[in-house]
This record gives C-alpha cells, structure tokens and sequence, in this order.
C-alpha cells in the first residue's frame, strides 16, 4: 500500500520523539520515501544523525543551509509529499497550526501541502485536556486534519490519562490503513438519502430543519471511493455533492423523498438513510403567500411517512438496511429500538449532548449499534473521517452476511 508514496514525517518537541525512528523505519520497510523534518526543539528528544541513518535523506529543519547557502524549499516538500505526519505533535506547534503561524521550517511545509495531514498530538495530561488546546485541536479537525488521538496511560511526568503517543506500529497502521486501495464495493448499489426535508404551507414558507447535508454527502463520496454506485437522494442543501459515481435525486419534502428513496433502494444492495426527514408535515399548503394579518396561529399538521420503516418492512434478504439516530436522551436505548422498530442491520447515533456533533458541524462523533448488540464509540472527528469509520463497520456487515 505504501510502496513509492512520499512521506513527510514531522517532529516537534515532545518526548515521545524518541520512538520516531522507528515508524520511519518502518515505513521505509514497506517501500516509502520518507524525508524528516524536525523543529529544533525535537532534536534535544531525538538526534538528526537517527533519523537521516534510517530514511536515508538529510534531516531538514531550516530555510536554508548555512554552510553554503542552499535553499530547502519549503513549498517544493509540501508539494512532493502525498502525506504529512506530525508526531509527536506538541500543544505549541497546535496552537500555531491552528492559527496559520509559520515561524519554523516545519509549519511552512504543513501550509504549503496539499495532502492529507496526519497529526497525533502528544502531551501532559493538563495541557491536552485544556480549554484552549481542545479549542486548537477542534479547529484542526475542522480544517480536515486526520486525528491520531493519543492513548491513555503512564505519561513521562507520571501523571495517567490521555495524552500518550500511539505507538510507531499503530501510526503506521494508521498510514497503510489510508492509503488501502481497495474497492470492496465496486459492483455494489447504494441508496443513500441525505440533507434536511421543507414542508412548504404557502409559496414561500416551509417547515424544516437545520440539516446541512455534509454527513450524508461525506458517506456518499467514501462510499464512491471504494467503488459503488451511489444514488443520493438529497435534501435542500448548500453543499456540492457532484461525484464521479454518484447520481444526486434532489428532492424537497418527505413524500418526495419517500417515492426516490423506496424506488431506488428497491435495486440496491445497500440503503442508508441518513437524511434529516421533517416528522411533520402541514396539512394544507397554497400556492400563494399567506398574508400576515390571516395570522399563522393555527399551522395544522399531519405525520409525515416514515421512510426508514418502509425500507425495513419492504427489505429482501440479500439487502443491508443502515439508519441514523439523532438524540438528545437516552441515547443508546432509544437508537436500539429504532434499530429494532425499523428494522435494520446498524444505526449510527449522534448525541446532541456532544459538542461538535450534529447539525451543520463539519465535525462529528457517533456510536454504531449493531443488530447483534455490538457497540462501538468514536471519537470526535472530522465528517470525512467518521465516514471512514462508519464504511469500516459497513464493510464488517458485509463480511458477517457473507
Ligand atoms: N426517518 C425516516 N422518515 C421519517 C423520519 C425519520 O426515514 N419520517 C429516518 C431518518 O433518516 C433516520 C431514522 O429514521 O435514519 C431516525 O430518525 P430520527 O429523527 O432520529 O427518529 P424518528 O424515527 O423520527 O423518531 P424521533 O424523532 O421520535 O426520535
């Protein structure tokens, strides 16, 4: 997987500097090519002369070489790279990414990559658990930085808790794990319905949620990356879904929604609904605009269809059935019954309870319940990486059903 892929490794002054050496060794076992650039403060954790023996590259750390003058193009390495890892990553360097600050070598490379960005933040206790370094690492994930969370347990200060590097042989992992190129779904249909309903009662005014769209258009493409054809019946939203793979239905309220979504799950392997449908729908609506002295005390309103409930009950044997569970109490036991109501092989749920979950976020955090009982809690991340998440559980149904 990793063979001829160009890898930045990024180090700054944390202890955990030390097991360096070894991921890069690693890496260059499975074929990479790695360069190593270091702030001047990890050189006190882990020595240059290392890290140059085991990549086989000069070590870089300034703009320039001060014996003759030679230039080390910053721009040049962001751009040779197809990964940038940042391990350890201290809170400092954090808080500086987070703020587009470049006053070192290493922070231009990491603005001039256009690559995915791997970061695995490493510190005490406190300081990771810090208001600002949250703040600082939220922002990251936000920008679409892959989070390495760091473990828990014995920390150098002797303090326990999170704030532990991952070990080089699972920041490994987690390289070969990206870079996998597999399209375990190429053949497969997948129905996937995202973005929020509007249920007009006049010509202008609708009742609707505050769905953005992006955790079901995140699905959709991860879904097309690993070869299926995508149907995406989707909501009114903002956001670009076009995908090389995906069909886009736009739609507008549930009933709509209802007849794209039966149709096309009729012909898919797989459905998942992940799409905010209104609950409610008004009763009466007219073309024209309801003037404000008729008042809007009385918007009658009828249940809209369940959607999800149809696709279980019409279900065939060889389809898999993916809900989503938005909740605010509860949780766990009110997703297992609609899990169980619906008829379904795994709910994905998101607690508005967690702070950067749910609506309009770019981040998310769920737990997957699964019709045989399991259950799985995730970090909080960004939408593109609980998308992987949420495809490595699908892709462990499939194997199940198999
Ligand atoms: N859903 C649906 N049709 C509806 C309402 C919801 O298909 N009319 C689907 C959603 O797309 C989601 C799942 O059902 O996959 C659960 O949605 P949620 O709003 O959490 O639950 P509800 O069934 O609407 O129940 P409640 O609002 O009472 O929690």
């Amino acid at each position: 997987m990793l063979q001829g892929k160009k890898i930045v490794v990024g180090i700054t002054g944390g202890i955990a500097a030390y097991k360096i050496p070894l991921l890069v060794r690693l890496l260059k076992k499975e074929g990479a090519e790695v360069k190593v650039v270091m702030t001047d403060f990890a050189k006190s954790f882990v020595t240059p002369l290392t890290l140059a023996t085991v990549s086989g590259e000069p070590v870089l750390s300034e703009f320039f070489n001060k014996d003759d003058g030679t230039w080390n193009s910053h721009v040049e390495l962001g751009l040779w790279a197809d990964a940038l890892i940042l391990a350890p990553l201290t809170a400092n360097t954090m808080a500086k990414m987070a703020h587009g600050i470049a006053d070192n070598f290493l922070l231009t490379v990491i603005l001039s990559s256009r690559c995915p960005v791997f970061v695995a933040p490493t510190m005490d206790l406190d300081m990771f658990q810090h208001r600002v370094t949250q703040e600082n690492l939220q922002k990251l994930i936000e920008l679409g930085y892959h989070y390495i969370a760091p473990g828990e347990g014995f920390l150098a200060s002797g303090l326990e808790g999170p704030g532990r590097m991952k070990e080089p042989e699972e920041l490994f992992q987690f390289l070969k794990d990206y870079f996998e190129e597999d399209e375990f779904l190429k053949g497969k249909r997948v129905m996937v319905s995202a973005g929020p309903t509007q249920e007009p009662f006049d010509a202008v005014r609708y009742i609707g949620n505050r769905s953005s769209g992006k955790m079901g258009i995140a699905l959709a493409k991860a879904l097309a990356k690993k070869g299926a054809h995508v149907d995406l019946v989707l909501g009114p939203v903002s956001e670009d879904a076009q995908f090389p793979g995906i069909t886009v239905y736009p739609v507008e309220t549930a009933a709509e929604m209802a007849v794209a979504c039966t149709k096309l799950f009729s012909g898919a392997d797989l459905g998942i609904m992940a799409a905010a449908v209104a609950d409610f729908t008004p009763v009466q609506t007219t073309g024209s605009k309801i003037k404000k002295e008729a008042g809007f005390h009385n918007i009658e309103v009828k249940a809209t269809e369940d959607i999800l409930a149809g696709l279980g009950k019409a279900k065939q044997p060889g389809q898999l059935l993916i809900g989503f569970a938005l909740e605010t109490d509860d949780e766990v036991e009110n997703a297992r019954k609609k899990l169980e109501r619906k008829n379904l092989d795994m709910i994905v749920l998101n607690s508005l309870k967690d702070v950067g979950a749910g609506f309009g976020t770019n981040t998310n955090k769920i737990s997957v319940l699964k019709k045989d009982g399991a259950l799985h809690n995730y970090d909080l991340k960004s939408k593109d990486a609980v998308a992987e998440d949420i495809l490595s559980e699908i892709r462990s149904l499939m194997e199940e059903k198999a």
